[in-house]
């Protein structure tokens, strides 16, 4: 029987299994794990490939429901909150999912950078994960903003108010986003299409690029141990890894949904502005030092240390020529890290 159907297909899709199985165990199953990727800091790069996968999964079940529409996209998240069996869990985990993903990718980021991972050849996979990070995080305002509650409302009308400063095209781009001057309908229609179906597909081609360009040129060696070829194969022991990290993701954001679910607020009401707008955590570094100095400036400042930031591994490789015995680097790092936090944690107490 299960002879027959393989003849079956093998007439009507004429693939050489044999060799293409021998070429795919190769590829996927064998490949040697650099013994370091034991440690722990190492699992932070699975970590958002897998909170990517459980984002999609939950996504595309919470279109099932959601209604992206002034009158009821608010409605059919309550519904899907209150009423749709497990409903709650599935948006829970889509919440908690985005923070986790976005805290996950810090980490990376910061492991990355302090082994120096991003020096040559693997600048480019740097500047390819800023753009990641970007992508991961406009994915994360588009649906914020989706809820179409007040908080989630003001937030999108205070966010997309930003573009407006960049010269030049800022006008243009704030009416192209919002589908007019102001957040309305043709705004939400928008960012449902930007959150279900352009930025997901972006992310998805961004990530194969990402790992094929590790897999290229293979994790970096750690500094001081470059002589050590000690490694395992993918298969068993690396997949495993993974697999049990993936499980604790799912039970700390089941746990997390449990504890903490993700709530409703009050409907949007353009009419209304609220005392406090918040935006999601991510953002609250922005959000305070936009508080202290002019938008202006603070665009223009946030613009240069992304700059800085995309193409350190240039600017590194340049200063270590000229300065071999200051370590830019650290400096950088630390400097980023303390004001990210700083801020973070100012606005988290602060009205
Ligand atoms: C969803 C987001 C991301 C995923 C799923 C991801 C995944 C991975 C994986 C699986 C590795 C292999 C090593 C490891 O596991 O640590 C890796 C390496 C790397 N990633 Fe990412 N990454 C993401 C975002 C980023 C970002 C935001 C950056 C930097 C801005 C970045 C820069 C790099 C670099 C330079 C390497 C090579 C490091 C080395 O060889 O030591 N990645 N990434």
């Amino acid at each position: 029987m299960k002879k027959n159907i393989k003849e079956w297909f093998l007439k009507r899709v004429p693939v050489d299994v044999e060799n293409t199985s021998k070429v795919m165990s190769e590829i996927m199953l064998k490949e040697p794990i650099p013994s370091h990727m034991k440690h722990w800091y190492y699992a932070l790069g699975a970590a958002p490939l897998i909170l990517f996968i459980i984002q999609v999964v939950t996504g595309i079940l919470l279109t099932f429901y959601y209604i992206p529409s002034t009158e009821m996209a608010f409605e059919s998240v309550r519904y899907i909150t209150e009423e749709v069996r497990m409903g709650f869990y599935i948006r829970g985990l889509h919440r908690w999912g985005s923070n986790l993903m976005v805290i996950t990718i810090f980490l990376h980021m910061l492991r990355v950078f302090f082994t120096r991972g991003y020096r040559k050849p693997r600048e480019l996979n740097w500047v390819l994960g800023v753009v990641i990070l970007f992508v991961t995080l406009t994915l994360c305002f588009t649906g914020y903003s989706m809820v179409y509650n007040q908080l989630s409302y003001w937030a999108a009308t205070v966010g997309t108010n930003m573009i407006k400063e960049i010269p030049l095209i800022g006008l243009p781009m704030l009416e192209l986003l919002r589908g007019g001057t102001e957040v309305t309908g043709n705004t939400l229609t928008r960012f449902f299409n930007l959150h279900i179906g352009f930025l997901p597909t972006i992310l998805l081609v961004l990530l194969a690029l990402h790992i094929i360009m590790v897999r290229v040129h293979g994790v970096s060696k750690l500094e001081g141990r470059e002589d050590d070829e000690k490694t395992y194969p993918f298969y068993p022991e690396h997949f495993y890894h993974t697999l049990i990290i993936g499980l604790f993701i799912l039970s700390v954001l089941s746990a997390l949904t449990v504890i903490l679910p993700p709530g409703l607020g009050e409907a949007a009401n353009p009419s209304v502005t609220p005392n406090h707008i918040k935006p999601e955590w991510y953002f609250y570094g922005i959000y305070s030092l936009l508080k202290f100095i002019p938008i202006k400036l603070g665009i223009y400042l946030i613009t240069i240390f992304v700059l800085i930031g995309t193409f350190f591994p240039f600017i590194d490789d340049y200063l270590r020529t000229k300065l071999p015995k200051v370590k830019v680097h650290y400096i950088f790092g630390i400097l980023s890290a303390v004001l990210f936090l700083f801020f973070t944690v100012f606005e988290m107490f602060s009205n």
